[in-house]
């Protein structure tokens, strides 16, 4: 028998426990999957977004595979210096696979990063997918006006959770505590801010156009920062993605920024900053 631990619980690691099983050449495998955290499931636990219903249930799929009498799991299992060293693993274990995912922020390294009121989106995200790191930190949200920095799909979440009424997020997983802070929000603008051009912007097209379908938000542009990007102006020569992304942006510097006074929040979508 060939025995395998598989460090990390997120789909990474239960496709690579699935993947052990499944193949044919080595007939008997048993796996372990562990994990620091008491339950598994990573990101898709703890950090997907609880609006994004569909993309939370993956967890059904990834507990079929760790129903599978060839693979266990354990939590609370830190590998690490705080727990079994990988010496220690390779004592019990023909082999080793980590898959501990990126959990660190990405600092920028400027002053004034950890100033009041500045936080990272692992500790926002964490706060409201009640990973256990959070247990015991709290946002208020006591702000008129937020900016959230970065134009990829954490930052689309982030300002997402902030634009949401409490209502909408009530019927989620969102944890009780989140839920009262989100309540009784007083953000009601909400600055989304990429150092380039939409045509270079990290998002995908189904989560942007997300934006525009909040009941509660309406979302703006600002046309000067559009006319510094070439391919907003000419986006023939663009990956695909890029050009769904303009056409997007494109439909909202055309709509105008009107319905940004008819609605109780509004999302302002900044480039080249
Ligand atoms: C905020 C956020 C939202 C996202 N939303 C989406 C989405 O809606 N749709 C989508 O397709 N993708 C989404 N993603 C991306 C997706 O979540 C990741 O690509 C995916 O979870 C990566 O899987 P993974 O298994 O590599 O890592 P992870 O899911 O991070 O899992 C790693 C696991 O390893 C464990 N671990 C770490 N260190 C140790 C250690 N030393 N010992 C033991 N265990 C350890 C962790 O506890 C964790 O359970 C999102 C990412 C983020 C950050
Ligand atoms: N499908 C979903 O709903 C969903 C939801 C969340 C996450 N995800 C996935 O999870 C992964 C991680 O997402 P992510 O949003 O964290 O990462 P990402 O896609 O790499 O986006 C990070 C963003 O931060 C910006 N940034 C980084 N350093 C910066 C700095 N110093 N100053 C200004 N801006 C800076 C980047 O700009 P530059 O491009 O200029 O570097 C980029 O716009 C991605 O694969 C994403 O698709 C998916």
């Amino acid at each position: 028998m060939l025995r395998v631990a598989v460090v990390g619980s997120g789909p990474s690691g239960v496709y690579t426990a699935q993947a052990l099983v499944q193949q044919s050449l080595v007939p008997d495998v048993r796996v372990d999957v562990l994990d620091r955290l008491p339950c598994p499931y990573g990101l898709v636990r703890y950090g997907v977004a609880p609006d994004h219903e569909k993309i939370k249930s993956l967890q059904n799929t990834l507990r079929a595979v760790l129903e599978d009498e060839r693979i266990g799991f354990a939590g609370n299992v830190e590998v690490g210096a705080r727990g079994l060293t990988p010496a220690g693993l390779l004592r019990l274990y023909h082999a080793v696979v980590y898959c501990v995912g990126a959990a660190r922020d990405r600092r920028l390294g400027l002053p004034g990063e950890d100033l009041p009121g500045s936080f990272s989106a692992t500790d926002f995200v964490s706060w409201y997918s009640a990973h256990p790191d959070a247990a015991g930190s709290g946002f208020t949200l006591g702000a008129r006006s937020a900016v959230v920095i970065g134009v990829g799909n954490v930052a689309v979440d982030v300002t997402r959770i902030l634009a949401r009424g409490a209502a909408e997020l009530r019927p989620t997983d969102v944890p009780h505590e989140a839920l009262g802070a989100l309540a009784g929000s007083r953000v009601r603008e909400v600055h989304m801010v990429g150092r380039r051009g939409p045509s270079q912007a990290k998002f995908t097209t189904k989560e942007l156009r997300e934006l525009a379908t909040l009941p509660d938000a309406s979302v703006g542009v600002e046309p000067t920062d559009l006319a510094l990007d070439p391919g907003y102006a000419d986006p023939s020569g663009l990956p695909a993605v890029g050009r769904r992304n303009v056409d997007v942006v494109r439909g909202w510097a055309e709509a105008g920024g009107d319905a940004a006074r008819a609605r109780a929040r509004s999302i302002r979508l900044r480039f080249f900053l």
